[in-house]
């Protein structure tokens, strides 16, 4: 059973009410704030909630506009003599209803009237509002406390957290991977399990249970056979026209060459396949024969050859005496193949890159790591950090489509189901539905977006984080049920997510530019208010390992 309806607590009374609002007067709004056992005396603020007596329930609302009349303004100015106070006003937008026995719904059972009493909502309140009914004893994970209330905690179910997917939205410093590293600790509490993509390494400082792994050239590899057609063709950009049939072909043959082996006489003693002046029928069988292997993405090639083996490729489709041969070379085609040729043969000189996706190495993919992970009971976190992953060919952008890929195809295979896996990926616009290419060619990575679109229904969701919710692909964010929106400034991304999401009223939009590092709006679906949240700190705070000005700087020479 619920008092909302304490004496003490009474900050003002109903004058004016329409189907959104309530316009209230609050005698005490321009009273200083005082403190009685330790708490705030409420007097009726912005973003404070409010109870309503309307009879029998408890409409709850946020006071969004506090004012006083034009001819008191002066007073204002002036400064107040306690003696004689002025008389302010405020205006309330009414959010829910709450019966007395503790139960709430979302919209307005009953409109207040005029002279109705306006309460100051007590913690119980408002707790009640946020947290589901207690009884069901499931875990819950603690976010922090209101921002405006620090007596009372918001806990939330973790289905509802993230059974949706979950949007961490806000600018550059807000306080977003706090927030993500405090989930993680939290999700760490109650035995769940969540996957990091950590693009800047700057969870490295996530202890307990979490696994950090790497993707770098001396760590974890992304080799080609782990990437989709998709994703090769966004490593190597060929175009459309003549390059990408030419490319196609290079790798069904070295392919092939992998199968059949360096002894066979197709075969060159480096593990090339020279078609040119060869019989048509030696190939074709072969590749028919081995027709599966051959075509499949996951099926081995030594890329460090795929340049040279283009230029095997380029040769006429017969010859010009006998059908049944292959042709000699054709100049033409291998002109048009020149800046894609070049273009491999600088990537594969690369050691930072080619190290990464050579499928000829001991070290462990990352699409295992992510395998080991999942069957280690122990393990609640895996980290993998893309800090020493490359910017250049779309390395990252691949990486992370991979393991989306990869998550995704588990999930549909049923392995989430009961046991639910949540992945944070920080910098989402990044990643998320990425188009790669120019106007010749264009190749989406989108596995991250089909998670988002349909992981749900197989137990993975996604916690996203960005600062540019505007770049996010349409769609995407409107599958969130539930948003963390930090501090935001007013603008475009703004308004996105005020269309993105109808939940987010205005009162709580309004509210988004004045909130400091750590404070969000959590606004859910099946939310009955939105609410503003000062997020606990993590117990290990994330931390970019960025240039160090201070001490470096300061320890140059020419300071002694
Ligand atoms: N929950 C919090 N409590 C207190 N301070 C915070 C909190 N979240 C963030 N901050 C402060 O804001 C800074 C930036 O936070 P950060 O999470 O790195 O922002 P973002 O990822 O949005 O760029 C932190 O270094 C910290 O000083
Ligand atoms: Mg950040």
């Amino acid at each position: 059973m619920l008092h909302p309806f304490a004496t003490d607590r009474q900050i003002g009374s109903v004058y004016r009410v329409d189907a959104e609002g309530a316009e209230v007067t609050l005698p005490r709004a321009a009273a200083r704030p005082q403190m009685h056992l330790g708490q705030r005396v409420p007097r009726g603020e912005v973003a404070e909630f409010v109870v309503i007596d309307v009879g029998g329930f408890g409409i709850v609302g946020r006071i969004r506009e506090v004012w006083v009349s034009a001819n008191e303004r002066k007073r204002v100015a002036d400064g107040i003599d306690p003696a004689t106070p002025i008389a302010p006003l405020g205006a309330v937008q009414l959010l829910a209803t709450l019966r007395l026995d503790g139960t709430h719904i979302r919209g307005i059972e009953k409109y207040p009237r005029l002279g109705d009493p306006v309460y100051s909502a007590p913690p119980d309140v408002l707790e009640a509002l946020i947290s589901e009914a207690a009884e069901d004893g499931g875990p819950r994970l603690s976010i922090g406390t209101l921002a405006n209330d620090d007596q009372v905690s918001v806990e939330i179910d973790p289905s509802r957290l993230f059974g949706r997917h979950l949007a961490v939205l806000g600018a550059t410093g807000s306080g977003k991977s706090w927030t993500v590293a405090h989930l993680a600790e939290g999700i760490q509490g109650i035995g769940g399990n969540l996957i990091i993509v950590d693009a800047t390494g700057e969870f490295h400082t996530l202890g307990g249970s979490t696994t950090h792994v790497s993707v770098s050239s001396t760590e974890l590899s992304l080799p080609h056979t782990d990437m989709d057609e998709a994703d090769l063709t966004a490593f190597l950009r060929p175009s459309a026209g003549s390059q990408l049939p030419k490319l196609r072909e290079a790798i069904r043959s070295l392919r092939l060459a992998e199968l059949i082996g360096a002894d066979h006489p197709l075969v060159d003693e480096r593990g090339l396949i020279h078609k040119a002046d060869k019989r048509r029928s030696d190939f074709y069988d072969l590749q028919t024969e081995h027709a599966d292997a051959v075509e499949r993405a996951g099926s081995k090639f030594n890329l460090r050859l795929l340049g040279e083996q283009i230029e095997c490729e380029c040769i006429w489709a017969h010859d010009r005496y006998n059908d049944a041969l292959f042709g000699g070379p054709e100049l033409n085609g291998l002109g048009y193949c020149v800046s894609l040729i070049t273009r491999i043969q600088d990537l594969i000189q690369t050691p930072e890159i080619i190290e990464i996706v050579s499928p000829f190495t001991e070290r462990a993919s990352v699409i295992g790591a992510i395998d080991s992970f999942l069957a280690d009971a122990e393990k609640n976190v895996l980290c993998i950090s893309l800090k020493d992953l490359p910017f250049v060919h779309y390395m990252r952008e691949i990486t992370v489509n991979a393991i989306g890929r990869h998550l995704l195809s588990l999930a549909r295979s049923g392995k989430f189901r009961p046991n639910p896996l949540v992945v944070a990926v920080d910098e989402a616009q990044q990643f998320f539905g990425r188009v790669i290419g120019d106007e010749i060619i264009t190749t989406r990575l989108e596995h991250f977006e089909a998670i988002a679109k349909e992981g749900r229904k197989y137990g993975l969701t996604v916690c996203m984080a960005t600062q540019r919710p505007g770049d996010l692909p349409s769609g995407v964010l409107s599958q969130a049920g539930m948003l963390l929106v930090h501090r935001l400034g007013h603008g475009r991304d703004r308004k996105y997510i005020e269309e993105a999401s109808s939940e987010l009223d205005r009162s709580a939009t309004q509210l988004l530019p004045g909130l400091t590092p750590g404070e969000a709006v959590l606004v859910g679906v099946d939310f009955p208010v939105p609410i503003s949240v000062r997020i606990a700190a993590p117990l290990r705070k994330p931390e970019s390992e960025g240039p160090n000005y201070r001490a470096g700087w300061q320890a140059s020479p020419t300071q002694d």
